[in-house]
């Protein structure tokens, strides 16, 4: 049987309304704004209610996207969470979506990749649909990584920020849609970036909650030099799976972790910045929401037309990394 051509059908993204500035955070840390925008490029990010739960900000995405999609919620047959904060351990992200939207048709699953996780999501997706066990797939990328920063650190508090972002994926024209793929891992540098505490290994006491485990802990240097060199390479590889090159590319649509990495990463890319997509400024880093949220703004402004190739980056903790094509067509 010959295998079907997978395209976002409609996408959609989320953000808390609360807005966190840098000059917010001088108040808890040793930083200023100027360090902040100059090492980072962030000047504020969104910081989810106490209230608000992840599958909170993945319901509202989701459902942008179906209306943006025109695909009723009982027509999805799978759904896919990437996320690193879940509501909690189970029942999954994934399924409080489905309950929440009505999704009842759809099997669901969340997918841990970190901010690589909504690539990871999309490209898992795309098979379904490629070999026609299922015709639409919803795939989100949702974080509330405010819940797990710890806000006296300064390494990490000024990078993190809340969203999600959601894309109904479905069967789109031939030589359309998802044409190029590149996922990979490497766990030897899994202590680069993690959160100790909380889990299997060092199940949660008094003396974890003291020594702050159950945060994000980095070396920003190591993830730094990783993440340069990885985003360009993933992004050649799966240029090169779609019998492209890096000359193709129209759109570069990257994870939002750094405005420095990005532009290295364009740099490794030959690409000018007027052809990357860059949003870190308002939401810093918000894992595997970023790339949906920044390929959702750069649609509806119509700066991704029919035809473009779009390239969509990311890597995150694990390590992982990933990269897809897009020949874009809604
Ligand atoms: N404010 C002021 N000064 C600071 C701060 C801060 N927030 N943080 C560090 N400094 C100081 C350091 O102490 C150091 O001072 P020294 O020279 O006197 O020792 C100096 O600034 C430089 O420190 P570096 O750590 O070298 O700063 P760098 O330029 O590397 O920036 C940063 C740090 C922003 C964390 C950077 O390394 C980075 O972005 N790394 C990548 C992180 C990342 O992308 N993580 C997410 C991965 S995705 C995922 O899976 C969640």
């Amino acid at each position: 049987m010959k295998e079907k051509s997978v395209g976002i059908l409609g996408l959609g993204s989320y953000v808390p309304a609360k807005i966190m500035t840098n000059n917010e955070i001088e108040q808890m840390v040793d930083t200023s704004d100027e360090w902040i925008i100059e090492r980072t490029g962030i000047r504020e990010r969104r910081i989810a209610a106490a209230n608000e739960a992840t599958s909170d900000l993945a319901t509202a995405a989701a459902l942008r996207a179906l209306t943006d999609a025109n695909v009723k919620p009982e027509e999805i047959d799978l759904i896919i969470v990437a996320t690193v904060t879940p509501d909690m351990s189970f029942p999954s992200v994934a399924c409080l979506v489905q309950k929440n939207i009505g999704a009842m048709h759809a099997a669901a699953f969340d997918l841990t990749a970190v901010c690589s996780g909504f690539i990871y999501g999309l490209i898992v997706g795309t098979q379904f649909i490629r070999t026609g066990t299922y015709r639409k797939v919803l795939v989100i990328g949702a974080e509330a990584l405010s819940k797990i920063t710890d806000w006296t650190d300064r390494n990490t508090s000024i990078i993190f920020g809340d969203g999600a972002g959601a894309a109904v994926l479905g069967e789109t024209a031939e030589g359309y849609g998802i044409v190029g793929v590149d996922l990979g891992a490497d766990g030897t540098g899994g202590d680069l970036l993690k959160v100790p505490a909380g889990g299997s290994r060092l199940s949660t006491t008094a003396e974890t909650i003291e020594q702050r485990l159950h945060f994000i802990s980095m070396n920003g240097a190591e993830v730094f030099k990783f993440a340069v060199k990885v985003m360009g390479e993933s992004a050649t590889k799966a240029l090169a799976n779609a019998a492209l090159t890096k000359k193709d590319i129209d759109c570069l649509v990257p994870h939002q972790a750094n405005i420095r990495i990005i532009q290295s990463a364009a740099k490794r890319l030959g690409l000018p910045m007027d052809k990357v997509v860059v949003n870190v400024e308002k939401y810093g880093n918000t894992s595997a929401a970023s790339v949906p949220i920044a390929l959702d703004e750069a649609v509806q402004s119509g700066r991704i037309k029919n035809d473009d190739v779009v390239v969509l980056v990311g890597f995150g903790g694990g390590l992982t990394w990933g990269a897809s094509v897009i020949k874009w067509k809604k």
